[in-house]
């Protein structure tokens, strides 16, 4: 019996020799002598799924699941404290972004990818979406009292959640990257309030 499991080994192993390792690649269906394990049910991307009530197969994370790299800090992850919005961006993010100037940069550079579609390059809410008729009301300005008041937490918020027509941009745009765009839309601010001076 054991003489006859030892020839079977052999065999195998003189067959996976010859048979498996030809340094080709090739088009054939594979001859696998045992299948354990190598043909597993697996789900592709975007395949449905019927063992999830919703059908998709691709989970969104577990609820309250954090990344490693997931900012935890509720000041700088969202915008607030326990007493509300938080007024200044956080110094902790301008260091970070390497410093004002640095931040302001790339807060133009994303400001202008994701923001003037709808609000425009100066913020004046007349982007192009809004001006061939995005099928939405046109955004404020930003160059109003009630949104330079606003406490940066509370842009950074606007940012992340979306507030009434306007879609939320957290999923897409970075923590570190929403901050440097409050900057910016701050700079745009400044410079409509210093041109209206007489
Ligand atoms: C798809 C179009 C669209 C894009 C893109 C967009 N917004 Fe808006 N935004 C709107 C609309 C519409 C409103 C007005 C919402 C309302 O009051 O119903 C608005 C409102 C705002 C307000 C005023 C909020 C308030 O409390 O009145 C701020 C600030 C703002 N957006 C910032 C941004 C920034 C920064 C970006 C880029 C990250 C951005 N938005 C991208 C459409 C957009």
């Amino acid at each position: 019996m054991r003489r006859h499991s030892l020839t079977l080994t052999l065999f195998f192993a003189a067959f996976g020799a010859i048979a498996g390792c030809r340094g080709q690649t090739t088009e054939d269906t594979p001859i696998v002598p045992i299948r354990n394990m190598y043909g597993q049910p697996k789900y592709s991307m975007q395949q449905e799924s019927m063992y999830f009530d919703d059908h998709r197969n691709m989970r969104p994370p577990v609820f309250g699941v954090i990344s490693r790299e997931e900012e935890i800090d509720p000041k700088i992850a969202h915008g607030v404290t326990d007493t509300g919005y938080v007024m200044v961006v956080p110094p902790e993010v301008v260091t970070r972004a390497g410093g004002m100037d640095a931040m302001l940069a790339r807060g133009r550079e994303r400001f202008n990818i994701y923001c003037t579609p709808c609000h425009g390059l100066a913020g004046a809410g007349d982007g192009i979406v809004i001006k061939r008729g995005a099928g939405m009301p046109p955004p404020p300005t930003y160059h109003q009292d009630r949104i330079r008041h606003m406490p940066d937490g509370q842009l950074f918020a606007t940012i992340e959640n979306g507030v009434r027509n306007m879609p939320a941009y957290g999923p897409q745009i970075p923590t570190q990257d929403r901050w440097a765009i409050v900057e910016y839309v701050r700079a745009l601010q400044v410079s409509q309030a210093l041109e209206k001076k007489p």
